[in-house]
């Protein structure tokens, strides 16, 4: 039987690894200082992974301007790689950016967790994780081969958690930039007494929103 490795967790030291890439032999360390969008696809040539492939190229720019890099995963061979990001480029005028990892010992994808035996033992499924300029995991998505992933939905959280790094606030649901923020909650009951005399936009003493 295969044996299960842990899969890293939110707010863990994310795994270091050195790999074959696209842009050459790329190690984790080198993205200190950066965020990172650590990303693995099932397969080179399939068309949802071409799809999101052209999605995540197109918020490569918005990506940047918030220090955030790019880097793709799939177990294929770097040729394959690089052939489907030409083929990417030449079929639908897009020219891919970021490396990709040629994962095909699994080690990295192992190492994170990306496969999920039980949907398929030789494609990673499509996992993302946030990683922070520290090297911390600070967000994992996963979706499964059959549903291509919402990319702007990446970025809002890309946006969301840089907002928390520099507010230190929280963000509700179907949050965006420039919507009001929640407050974090008063955990004293004298502080939960002040805070129904602050200038928020208060829905009850627990439940504070303001604009940044
Ligand atoms: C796709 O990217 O089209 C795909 C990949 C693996 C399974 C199903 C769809």
């Amino acid at each position: 039987m295969e044996q299960v490795k842990s899969m890293p967790r939110i707010g863990e030291p994310a795994p270091q690894f050195e790999a074959v890439t696209t842009h050459g032999t790329l190690r984790l360390e080198d993205y200190k200082g950066s965020w990172l969008i650590l990303f693995s696809h099932p397969a080179d040539f399939t068309p949802v992974c071409t799809t999101e492939f052209i999605a995540f190229q197109g918020i490569y720019d918005e990506l940047k301007k918030r220090n955030v890099e790019l880097l793709g995963l799939s177990i294929d061979s770097v040729y394959s790689h690089i052939a489907w990001v030409r083929n990417i480029e030449e079929k639908m005028g897009v020219k891919i950016k970021f490396p990709v990892i040629a994962d095909l010992n699994k080690e990295v994808a192992s190492l994170y967790g990306m496969i999920m035996p039980g949907e398929s033992k030789t494609e990673t499924s499509r996992a993302v994780f946030v990683i922070d300029p520290e090297q911390k995991i600070r967000a994992i998505i996963y979706y499964p081969l059959t549903t291509g992933r919402n990319i702007d939905e990446i970025l809002r959280l890309i946006d969301a958690l840089q907002t928390h790094e520099k507010f230190k606030v929280a963000t509700p649901a179907n949050w965006r930039p420039g919507d009001d923020v929640i407050v974090p909650p008063p955990n004293t009951q004298e502080m939960a007494e002040q805070r129904m005399k602050e200038k928020y936009d208060i829905k009850d003493w627990y439940f504070s929103k303001k604009k940044i």
